[in-house]
């Protein structure tokens, strides 16, 4: 038997790389917790900044074994990786256990840990480690199954994700992501950390309870389509000033649908309100200056590029805020090495 590696058939398995994205009109609430379908539509920028690396290779070991960051995972995240494996073996059609080994370059205590780029990259390196190619709209429904941001990290720049129709199987073939023309729309996004810590309550619960508890949450959703189509046009002409308006009173008024839950979710922070007010003082001196607050105290700053040190030196000098970065649009999930390259 020859030694000579280049003739040995040895299983590398996958290597995929996905950026977390900020949502600009929220997904908030699921219509189905299974399926992971959401009640309204969204839309999002990938960011290029802190990208998950995914390594998959399959076939060489009895069960699914998960590491993150070097680590084995904790048991919540083993559950919800197997799980995610589980779906991936039903479509591919395979059976063997996978070793997933994945790498975030967030710094510790950034408080911007994201299922979103973690569960892209996971879709696509399985998928590509059990030599199955999905198209990018597959893989986006796919990874929407992981966590349902995640099926926006799939595209890069500015994408949207359509809720889908109300029945099998519209609903579940309607739901996937899709990127939005945004001609040369180049904002800035400045992210001041206020908290890096990990949150009190899981995103994913905090929606669920705000679905089921809050008398704002309808008509809340009920505004959305009207959002989205405005915020799509203003995109595609460049207009940050429309963009940054409608971002700011959707993340703010998802806030305040939390904090009508019984009881109050509430992420925001003192100082999470000091950013606002610094972002609103921005404006007043004349910068174009807009926030929005995912499931977290931390606040994304939507900017000029040309005005970007000043926003970022603006927050930073705010004793609550410990970290400011600055982030620009980012790009698709993409596989870097393996079966699929
Ligand atoms: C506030 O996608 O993390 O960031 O589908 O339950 O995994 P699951 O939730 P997830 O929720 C993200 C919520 C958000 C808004 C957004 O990204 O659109």
């Amino acid at each position: 038997m020859s030694t000579d590696a280049t003739t040995l058939d040895i299983d590398t398995g996958a290597t995929a790389v996905a950026h977390p994205n900020m949502a600009l009109i929220k997904y908030w609430g699921k219509r189905d917790r299974d399926l992971i379908l959401p009640v309204t539509g969204s839309l999002s920028m990938t960011l290029d900044i802190f990208p998950t690396t995914t390594h998959v290779r399959v076939g060489e070991q009895e069960a699914d074994t998960i590491a993150l960051d070097g680590r084995p995972a904790d048991e919540v995240t083993t559950r919800r990786v197997t799980g995610f494996l589980r779906l991936v073996r039903d479509i591919t059609g395979r059976h063997e256990a996978a070793a997933v080994d994945s790498v975030n370059s967030v710094p510790t205590g950034a408080g911007l840990a994201s299922s979103a780029s973690g569960f892209a990259a996971l879709a696509a390196a399985a998928c590509a480690a059990y030599d199955h190619s999905l198209t990018p709209r597959e893989l986006s429904r796919l990874a929407r199954r992981g966590s349902g941001s995640a099926c926006r990290s799939v595209f890069g720049d500015f994408v949207v994700w359509h809720p889908g129709g109300s029945r099998p199987p519209r609903d579940d073939l309607g739901s996937y992501a899709e990127p939005v023309p945004a001609g040369d729309f180049d904002p800035a996004m400045v992210i001041a950390i206020v908290d890096g810590g990990g949150k009190a309550v899981s995103s994913r619960k905090a929606m669920q309870h705000t679905v089921e508890t809050s008398p704002f949450y309808l008509p809340w959703a009920a505004g959305i389509a009207a959002d989205l189509e405005r915020m799509r046009a203003a995109i595609g002409r460049g207009d940050l000033q429309e963009v940054g308006r409608i971002a700011e009173h959707n993340a703010l008024s998802m806030h305040a649908t939390m904090l009508a839950a019984r009881p109050a979710v509430r992420y925001l922070q003192a100082g999470t309100l000091r950013v606002l007010d610094a972002v609103a003082a921005l404006r007043t001196g004349g910068i174009d200056a807009y926030a929005t607050i995912d499931a977290g105290p931390n606040v994304a700053v939507l900017c000029d590029p040309r005005d970007e040190i000043r926003v970022a030196r603006a927050v930073s000098e705010l004793p609550d805020v410990s970290a400011t970065h600055i982030a620009h649009r980012g790009p698709g999930t993409t596989v870097t090495a393996g079966a699929a390259a």
